[in-house]
């Protein structure tokens, strides 16, 4: 079996999960499931990061010690991925031991070998962004943008990493593998960021400053920046599990450079490690058209969607929503039409449709297949052509055409039993009718049972709940789950499942703030 490992970024835990942290744990668990029906054996990284100014400045808000502030948080973080049934397989939280070991330790074999040395420093800082401001970042009037905070000039003895000793080698790596950014334009803006010389990376924070960080083995007066610890959270997770290098390292694109796309390959190759196999790099759900932010405005917080709607529906909605590394803008009006037209009208339609038929017209026992006509040469010839596309769509993380091709399969299956009307079929003694009763009952069953194991990676409880009520169990290879088959010949349905119910009005208007 194929071992794939990936990661999502690990969120800051300075303040409680959005939908934005929700997407990337719901599109990397995505991956994660897929991967596994496609035979691999995955490892799946997600966590909080828990040292750095805003960390500690949040605790301070609070008054309470850090170490609690983060154990707090990084418990809501947990708690978010159990709710949206997220399939991790650890969590890691920078505070710990095995996390903070694996860092001191890579930061002292690289003091040895001269990759890290000591400076005096000037220049203008940000405490928001917990970074050293250049020229080039102020805007024309020589202010410093908003996004930076409080910037303020300071003069200090830091250590530095040297960054820019690895710039042609970094420019190399990318040349030679073109695929290590998705989407690939990316790739092209880190070539572009790498046109200018690189700075070496200032890895050190005078613990008058911040005192919450990991201390540098080698100056104990010091703590690491808090990207340089971060960043090592992918390694440090799987560092006695031989996994590295992670296949991808799922991420936003606000932290794609520098940090991953610059700092962490040219860490790991400092250290006599291979870089991460891929960069997965999503889109911001925005609203208003401005990136969801808790420092900028509102946000959505999913777990009132996830109590209002399902956790299905929710997991439905981002990724059908989402085309993997655009924007995507968040409105409750476009959830609810997902919602109705797609899940409860479309799919839990020919839930409810092939339950009650089956259980009307053949006491719960689905029948087999008997006739072969027009209709069902076509619905047939439809799910060939989607099977086809499947695997590619979802291969190449187009998971919304994917589901997008599935839900229209699920659309012309509705509208084959328009064509069919197994209610009046029913209703006739003709031998020819009741062939074809048994039939559309068979059909519709079987087209149901292929919809679900497409949607199986994105919506998993449903898909359980559906082959339960076909009185289905899958067999353990999924690809081979997908061929048309007769596989519910015989099986005793269920009478009836309630899958997405009609939201009340009033938790409608309002639902998802935080
Ligand atoms: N702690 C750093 C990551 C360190 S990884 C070694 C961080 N944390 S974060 O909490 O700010 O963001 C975590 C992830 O959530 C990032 O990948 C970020 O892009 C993603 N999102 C945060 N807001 C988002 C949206 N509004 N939309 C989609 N994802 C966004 O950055």
């Amino acid at each position: 079996m194929k071992s794939f490992y990936i990661t999502t970024a690990i969120d800051y835990a300075n303040g409680s999960p959005h939908l934005g942290h929700a997407y990337e744990k719901v599109l990397t668990d995505v991956i994660a499931r897929f991967r596994r029906q496609m035979g691999d054996t995955v490892h799946f990284l997600t966590g909080t990061d828990e040292h750095g100014q805003k960390v500690q400045a949040s605790a301070r808000k609070q008054g309470i010690e850090p170490q609690a502030y983060v154990d707090k948080v990084s418990a809501e973080f947990q708690a978010l991925c159990a709710r949206l049934e997220i399939s991790n397989t650890d969590f890691i939280r920078t505070t710990e031991p095995r996390h903070k070991q694996v860092v001191r330790d890579i930061l002292q074999k690289l003091f040895d070998q001269g990759e890290i040395y000591e400076a005096e420093y000037r220049g203008f800082y940000s405490t928001r962004q917990e970074q050293f401001l250049q020229e080039k970042d102020r805007l024309p009037d020589g202010s410093w943008p908003e996004i930076f905070g409080e910037v303020s000039e300071i003069v200090e003895k830091n250590y530095f990493f040297r960054l820019k000793k690895y710039q042609e080698w970094l420019i190399e790596h990318l040349n030679s593998h073109p695929d290590f950014i998705f989407p690939k334009y990316r790739q092209k803006q880190v070539l572009e960021f790498l046109k200018e010389p690189l700075n070496d990376l200032c890895i050190s924070r005078p613990r008058e400053r911040l005192e919450w960080g990991i201390a540098l083995p080698f100056a104990e007066n010091y703590v690491t920046y808090v990207w340089f610890d971060a960043l090592l959270n992918y390694y440090s997770a799987v560092v006695d599990k031989g996994l590295w290098p992670a296949d991808f390292n799922v991420i936003g694109k606000d932290i794609l450079v520098p940090p991953h796309a610059v700092y962490w390959p040219i860490m790991l190759h400092a250290c006599g490690l291979p870089p991460p196999k891929a960069l997965l790099v999503h889109g911001w759900w925005l609203q208003g058209g401005a990136k969801m932010s808790k420092s900028t405005g509102e946000v959505v917080n999913p777990l009132s969607l996830v109590d209002q709607f399902g956790v299905d529906a929710f997991r439905y909605f981002l990724i059908r929503e989402m085309n993997v590394g655009q924007d995507s803008e968040f409105t409750v009006e476009q959830f609810l039409v997902r919602y109705n037209s797609e899940l409860a009208n479309n799919l839990g339609n020919l839930v409810n449709r092939t339950l009650n038929m089956a259980t009307r017209f053949a006491a719960g026992v689905l029948p087999a297949a008997e006739v072969t006509e027009d209709a069902e040469r076509e619905l047939q010839a439809l799910w060939t052509k989607t099977h086809a596309e499947l695997v590619p769509l979802c291969e190449g993380f187009q998971f919304h055409t994917a589901i997008e091709r599935t839900m229209v399969f699920v659309t012309a299956t509705n509208a084959y039993i328009e064509k069919r009307a197994p209610w009046k079929l029913g209703k006739s003694e003709a031998p020819a009718d009741q062939a074809l009763l048994r039939t559309s009952l068979a059909t519709m069953a079987e087209a149901l049972r292929l919809a679900v194991a497409a949607l199986q990676h994105v919506t998993p409880s449903t898909t359980v709940k559906i082959n339960a009520v076909l009185g289905y169990t899958p067999g353990p290879d999924w690809r081979a789950e997908l061929a048309w088959g007769a596989k519910l010949n015989g099986a005793k349905v269920a009478p009836a499942l309630v899958l997405f119910p009609r939201p009340t009005p009033p938790a409608a208007t309002a639902p998802g703030k935080a």
